[in-house]
């Protein structure tokens, strides 16, 4: 594995998502004890950064990541988690939930998950959290799903952006990722497998498991045909370099200076992951599966979800996300 450092923590190029440890809504092909060995894995293969969330399965996934990693040093990890914009004004509550269910004194970057509607004085919250940094409960304060106006809104006071980046969808352009990386942000891709679509796996029809992947543009049959063409550049990159799609998929984020954290829900996925970080790419052939996606015209293809979910009222956002997150 390869580390880059920011601040004084040294972080693993690529890491692990955790929302598959909600055990909801992924299907009913992995269990709870193969999804704990999946994160052994990772370790084994020198992974040491992993993000959940307070929302994952409320509170599950911090309880499995935290079950996970008991018999391990903690000073080891870089452990983020998030707390949802509906809780922010009990931020110091929920920060002691996660920190319970996680089994550990401190997080190292608690992130915002989305940002606040307009009427929140969001930056009031963050200054407050300051509080928790000094009693050394949190390291560093993160955010998630912002845009680079969001951003501003509070001066840029936080440590990393966690965005949904992957081949095929960016919340961020590559002159926005760099000027974030020159104020020396950490920029986390989430998502890198476009839950589980740049695998390479699955097709109109072989779809998914689970009801959150059910609507997926990418499986209608009308878009299959679209769709193919980057496909198979893909499937020839993987023959020619002898890693896998998903190698690939990922190797390509990290070539943009973007820490992607994927989800697994087994030894086997892990493995296949954590090792993208040696796998053969060329700059060209980011070129080329950039042009191919420039290209591409998927229907139905919907809105960035943070997108309709930041414009929701809290209450709505709470009630909704509960239900199937
Ligand atoms: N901040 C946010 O708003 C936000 C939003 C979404 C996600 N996230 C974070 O990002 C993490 C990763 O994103 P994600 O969970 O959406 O999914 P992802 O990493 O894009 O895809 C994960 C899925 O792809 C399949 N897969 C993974 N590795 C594979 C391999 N080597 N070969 C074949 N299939 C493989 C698995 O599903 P199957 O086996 O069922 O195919 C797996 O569940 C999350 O766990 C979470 O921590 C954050």
């Amino acid at each position: 594995m390869n580390y880059k450092r920011f601040y004084d923590m040294k972080i693993s190029i690529i890491g692990q998502g955790t929302w598959q440890g909600s055990m909801k809504g992924w299907g009913n092909d992995y269990s709870e004890n193969e999804y704990i060995k999946g994160i052994e894995k990772s370790i084994d293969l020198g992974v040491n950064f992993f993000d959940t969330a307070e929302i994952y399965g409320n509170g599950y996934s911090e309880r499995l990541l935290g079950k996970a990693l008991s018999g391990y040093d903690r000073e080891s990890f870089v452990i983020a988690t998030k707390i949802a914009p509906f809780n922010i004004k009990k931020w110091e509550k929920h920060l002691e939930r996660s920190l319970m269910n996680l089994n550990m004194k401190y997080v190292d970057i608690y992130q915002l998950h989305w940002p606040t509607p307009l009427y929140v004085n969001l930056k009031k919250y963050i200054e407050q959290m300051g509080k928790a940094v000094d009693e050394g409960k949190i390291r560093y304060i993160g955010v998630s799903n912002f845009y680079i106006k969001d951003l501003e809104k509070i001066d840029f006071k936080i440590i990393s952006d966690q965005i949904k980046y992957n081949i095929l969808k960016k919340q961020l352009n590559d002159d926005e990722i760099k000027m974030l990386l020159e104020k020396k942000k950490i920029v986390i891709g989430y998502s890198p497998l476009e839950m589980g679509v740049l695998s390479g796996k699955y097709s109109h029809d072989k779809k998914p498991s689970g009801y959150l992947r059910k609507n997926l543009p990418y499986f209608r049959k009308d878009n299959s045909e679209n769709f193919r063409e980057l496909m198979d550049f893909l499937n020839q990159l993987s023959e020619r370099y002898g890693n896998s799609i998903s190698q690939i998929s990922l190797k390509y984020i990290i070539m943009k200076d973007v820490i992607p954290i994927y989800g697994s829900k087994n030894p086997r996925q892990s493995e296949e992951n954590a090792l993208s970080f040696n796998a053969s790419l060329k700059m060209e052939d980011v070129k080329k599966i950039d042009d191919l996606v420039k290209n591409l015209n998927i229907k139905n293809f919907s809105e960035d979800w943070s997108k309709l979910i930041r414009n929701m009222p809290l209450l709505l956002q709470r009630i909704v996300l509960k239900s199937f997150i």
